[in-house]
């Protein structure tokens, strides 16, 4: 195997920054893929957290003015992560979320934020840390698709790039007289074959255009981006460089989400003792309000409260779930609308619809843990990790047809012509109509206890770990590196 060094970029890492599950995958990847012969390091902003819990990093450049004020590219690891730290006071030492002040308004200087992130990548990519000269760079979504942009328009031998989209929802958009601000060619940036973007720039358009590779996290997610639709504006370009562009699944980390370790839940267990779910359940529902019944359904949901989660559907979906008998478990956040018609639902439904507004590990472990099955109705999904999680922990997942949930799950209708066994619900098209009918269809199985049980120990018996997955990457990278020797 020839060893491979790689730069990813990410503007979050779990467990140091987390918003989404683009950190568990730039957290869990580097360690996954080790067993393939590469080595990775990551490169992330400086944010208060960063700074603290890598407070022994090594300094190995500082700037008197990078960006608009000083600036320090910083060397450490923390929890087995080799990371480079782009430490940037002015830019990114500010309270809270990575993206949004206190209000939830995006910061107004994101596109200088991150345009000095993917800069220092494509400095890194030059040979600016003698120690370690990466034959690839791999940024992960708009923050950090400008390193592919740098590197293309720097002009000089470059490492290779990859570009991954976790979410076409998000792209990067500024103005384009940011072009003069950070650095890169007016000409040829501002170009349709470059930044340009419906008279804007936009930072993902640039990685998708100027990327030697694309990825995105399922494979279904990579045909659906090449439709209009599915592209949010980009699927002519994808369409175009469909020749690059693959899907490759997320793992989780099995460590990280492992019933029978699990220091964050009631009762720990495996697919032998499955019947201590009950115990956890029973404090779920403590810890949710709701009445204590081993014979309810019990329903979770972690997720951000979002248009793309499809969760305005759930909420449509309360009366069948009431009529079944159902009971739901809700922990999530964003949007103010959904968190205010979530908390109505609750006080409406005392007992029987339990809503916590946050943002909670702990508690995302005890619902994977004891709720009867999970729920993830979204519109559009690039691959989706808590329907990983539920497999691993004995919850029945209930998903729409869509991206990596079509790809993951497998519907106990399709099972006998997959020749895969059943692990879930899967519904389609993604209407309140549809969802209530797989909801219907998973409470006549839950009562039909061997029929759940087998649902139970296929999604057990599923790998969801990132063992060959990283594989994946391991070849692309390889394949990369062989196609520009
Ligand atoms: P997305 O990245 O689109 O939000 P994913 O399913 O890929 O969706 O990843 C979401 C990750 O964030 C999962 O690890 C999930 O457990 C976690 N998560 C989402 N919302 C919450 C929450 N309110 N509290 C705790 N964890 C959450
Ligand atoms: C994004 C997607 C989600 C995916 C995650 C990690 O946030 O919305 O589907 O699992 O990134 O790739």
């Amino acid at each position: 195997m020839t060893p491979v060094r790689v730069l990813a970029v990410a503007s979050e890492v779990y467990p140091i920054v987390k918003t989404g599950g683009l950190a568990d995958v730039a957290g869990a990847l580097p360690l996954a893929l080790k067993a393939h012969g590469v080595e990775m390091r990551t490169l992330m902003p400086g944010y208060p957290d960063v700074m603290r819990l890598l407070a022994g990093a090594a300094e190995i450049r500082r700037w008197p003015d990078y960006f608009g004020g000083p600036g320090r590219l910083l060397a450490g690891s923390h929890d087995g992560l080799d990371l480079f730290v782009l430490d940037v006071p002015h830019l990114y030492d500010r309270p809270g979320n990575p993206y949004v002040t206190a209000d939830g308004v995006d910061w107004p200087d994101n596109g200088v934020r991150f345009a000095a992130l993917s800069r220092i990548a494509a400095d890194i990519g030059h040979g600016l840390v003698p120690a370690f000269v990466p034959d690839v760079v791999h940024a992960h979504d708009w923050q950090a698709g400008l390193a592919p942009a740098y590197l293309h328009y720097d002009n000089r031998p470059r490492p290779g790039t990859v570009m991954t989209i976790h979410n076409m929802a998000y792209q990067g958009k500024f103005a384009r007289e940011l072009i003069g601000a950070i650095g890169l060619p007016w000409e040829s940036a501002f170009d349709v074959h470059g930044l340009e973007y419906f008279g804007g720039i936009s930072f993902l358009k640039a990685g998708l255009q100027l990327a030697d590779r694309i990825t995105t996290v399922s494979p279904t997610y990579a045909h659906e981006i090449q439709s209009d639709e599915g592209g949010m504006g980009l699927g002519g370009l994808l369409r175009e460089r469909a020749s690059v562009l693959s899907g490759i699944l997320n793992g989780i980390d099995i460590e990280v989400w492992n019933p029978q370790t699990d220091p964050h839940i009631a009762y720990r267990f495996g697919a032998q003792d499955l019947t201590f779910r009950a115990a956890n359940k029973a404090v779920l529902q403590q810890q949710f309000n709701l009445d204590s019944s081993d014979e309810a359904p019990l329903l979770g949901v972690i997720s951000r409260l979002s248009w793309q989660k499809g969760l305005d559907l759930l909420l449509e979906a309360i009366p069948t779930i009431l009529a079944e008998g159902m009971q739901l478990a809700l922990l999530g956040s964003g949007d103010r609308d959904l968190q205010d018609r979530y908390k109505a639902a609750a006080r409406a439904n005392p007992g029987r619809i339990g809503v916590m507004i946050g943002y909670d590990e702990i508690l995302a472990h005890l619902i994977q843990a004891g709720s009867d099955a999970l729920l993830v109705p979204s519109r559009f999904e690039p691959c989706g990790l808590t329907q990983l999680c539920a497999l691993r922990y004995g919850a029945v997942p209930i998903v729409a047809r869509v991206g990596g949930l079509e790809d993951t799950i497998v519907d106990i209708g399709e099972a006998g012509t997959s020749g895969r066994d059943a692990t879930g619900f899967k519904f389609g098209p993604v209407t309140a109509d549809a969802f209530a009918g797989s909801l219907r269809k998973a409470n006549a199985a839950f009562h039909d206890k061997p029929t759940w049980r087998r649902l139970q120990l296929s999604g057990l018996a599923t790998d969801v770990s990132w063992r060959n997955r990283a594989g994946d990457y391991a070849a692309l990278y390889r394949d990369l590196m062989a196609s520009r020797a």
